[in-house]
């Protein structure tokens, strides 16, 4: 009777146990986040459960590209100068829903992610020598991405090779224009150096690997322990603009009324031209000799493209590079691993001791209406003269 008894108590008590475990599923499952079937989803709905990737990607330039007031500004004043005309061909790039949708009044809240998660997540194939439309997309429930065999509870995943290849980044990261006129050239610059050969991918300098966990915790214990960074850093990083140049006060050489510098400018860890990018960017090397009299001289030298309109006249603003016929006058940037030997004559006696410092800046000033000069320190050197 006993055994009965407690048998019977058991079997309740388990029936409760499991029921209970039932309906907890049920909930979870019915809380989960909910993927769009056939078109794009929005980038906090990945980030339910995709939360230390959704962080770093917030705070990136891709998450602000069409809130970025400097990008605002400079589409504004495209749009004036053109009387409209510009519109989709500025949108595109920075708010990519668009090949998809073609909302480019930013009427949808999905378009205004700009470069959002399911953008890049939903592209199957590329075809570059396609420039107006690259991307082949196929939004839904499958999500693409650089890792097999993984599986998650709302969506399906495919590898893709073509996340671990430049070619997903150079899609944007180059723009010739109707005249054929090459304005903003990273992925070309790339794809014509040394790392391109050498089979090193934009990801692997601008999205490096790092612990990290795929996706939450509550959500799948993952046997994958690492995330690559999604924060993108590059010409707005002061850390990854410290990375490129290298700069080294090689020989001073002594006459009896003036002085020879040679420095050597080695573009040591950009995987393209530095600068790149929008053509506004410039670097400038800037050499100071400070004589034990207390005089100080300087002199400079500042690597760009230069771009120019019609009447010859240097376009300097983005907007005005990208929407004007303009030409190539001139180019001296830094290829990547490139070495440049500068050399510089100052007019100071063989008898004056000196200090000589080389120093490099990165330099950017935006058309913002605000006007807000950016001037980050590259490589520096020092060298003593007697
Ligand atoms: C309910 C939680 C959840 C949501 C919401 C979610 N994911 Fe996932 N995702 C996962 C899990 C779980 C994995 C697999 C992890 C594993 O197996 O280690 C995964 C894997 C991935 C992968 C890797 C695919 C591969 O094979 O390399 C990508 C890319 C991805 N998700 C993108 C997204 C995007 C984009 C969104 C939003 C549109 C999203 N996910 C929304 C849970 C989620
Ligand atoms: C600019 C395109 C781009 C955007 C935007 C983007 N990703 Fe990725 N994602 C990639 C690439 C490329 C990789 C693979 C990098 C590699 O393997 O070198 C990747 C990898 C992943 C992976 C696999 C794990 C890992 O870190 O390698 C997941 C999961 C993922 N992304 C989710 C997301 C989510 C969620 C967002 C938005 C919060 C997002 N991605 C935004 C391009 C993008
Ligand atoms: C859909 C178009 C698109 C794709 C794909 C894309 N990018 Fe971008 N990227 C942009 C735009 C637009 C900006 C500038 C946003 C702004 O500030 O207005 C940007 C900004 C950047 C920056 C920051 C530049 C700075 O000045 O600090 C880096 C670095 C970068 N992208 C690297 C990559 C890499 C690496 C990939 C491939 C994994 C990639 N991008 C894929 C469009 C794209
Ligand atoms: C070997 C490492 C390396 C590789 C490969 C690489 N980059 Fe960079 N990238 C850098 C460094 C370092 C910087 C910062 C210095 C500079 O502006 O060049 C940078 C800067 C940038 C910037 C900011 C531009 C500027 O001048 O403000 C963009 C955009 C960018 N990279 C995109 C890309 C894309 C797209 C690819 C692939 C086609 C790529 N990078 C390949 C290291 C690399
Ligand atoms: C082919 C794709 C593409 C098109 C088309 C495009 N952009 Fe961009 N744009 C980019 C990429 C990629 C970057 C980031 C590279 C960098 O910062 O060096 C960028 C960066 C910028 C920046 C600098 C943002 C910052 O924060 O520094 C401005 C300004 C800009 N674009 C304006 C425009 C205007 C105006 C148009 C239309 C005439 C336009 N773009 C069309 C891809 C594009």
């Amino acid at each position: 009777m006993k055994t009965w008894k407690t048998l019977f108590l058991l079997l309740t008590g388990l029936m409760l146990l499991s029921s209970d475990a039932a309906s907890q599923k049920e909930a979870s499952k019915k809380d989960l986040p909910k993927i769009e079937k056939s078109t794009f989803t929005s980038a906090k709905v990945c980030g339910e459960c995709h939360v230390e990737i959704y962080n770093m990607w917030k705070n990136s330039l891709h998450a602000m590209s069409i809130e970025d007031p400097i990008f605002q500004t400079a589409n504004l004043i495209a749009f004036k100068n053109s009387n409209g005309e510009t519109k989709a061909l500025c949108i595109k790039c920075h708010a990519p829903i668009t090949f998809w949708n073609k909302d480019y009044d930013l009427k949808q809240d999905i378009t205004k992610e700009g470069i959002t998660c399911d953008f890049c997540h939903s592209v199957t194939a590329l075809d570059l020598k396609n420039r107006e439309n690259p991307f082949k997309l196929e939004p839904g429930l499958v999500k693409n991405g650089p890792l097999k065999g993984l599986s998650s509870p709302v969506h399906k995943t495919r590898y893709l090779k073509l996340f671990e290849t430049s070619d997903l980044c150079g899609a944007c990261h180059d723009f010739t224009d109707q005249n054929n006129v090459t304005i903003m050239g990273t992925y070309s610059e790339w794809k014509a150096g040394p790392y391109a050969k050498e089979g090193t991918h934009c990801q692997n300098c601008h999205m490096p690997r790092r612990e990290g966990a795929i996706v939450a915790q509550e959500i799948k214990k993952s046997s994958v322990k690492f995330i690559n960074d999604h924060n993108i850093q590059g010409g707005h990083s002061i850390d990854q603009v410290k990375k490129a140049i290298k700069v080294e006060v090689k020989e001073i050489k002594r006459y009896p009324d003036k002085m020879r510098v040679s420095v050597d400018v080695t573009n040591a860890g950009s995987g393209h031209m530095v600068p790149t990018g929008t053509p506004s960017r410039r670097m400038v090397l800037d050499v100071t000799v400070k004589t034990a009299t207390g005089q100080m001289l300087k002199d400079q030298r500042i690597y760009k493209k230069t771009l120019i309109g019609a009447g010859g006249m240097e376009f300097t603003k983005d907007s005005d590079a990208m929407c004007n016929r303009s030409a190539i006058a001139g180019d001296n940037r830094i290829a990547p691993r490139e070495t440049r030997r500068e050399e510089f004559i100052f007019y100071i006696p063989q008898d004056v001791s000196v200090t000589v410092t080389a120093q490099a800046f990165y330099q950017y000033n935006p058309e913002i209406i605000q006007q807000t000069d950016i001037n980050i320190e590259m490589g520096k050197d020092e060298k003593a003269s007697r």
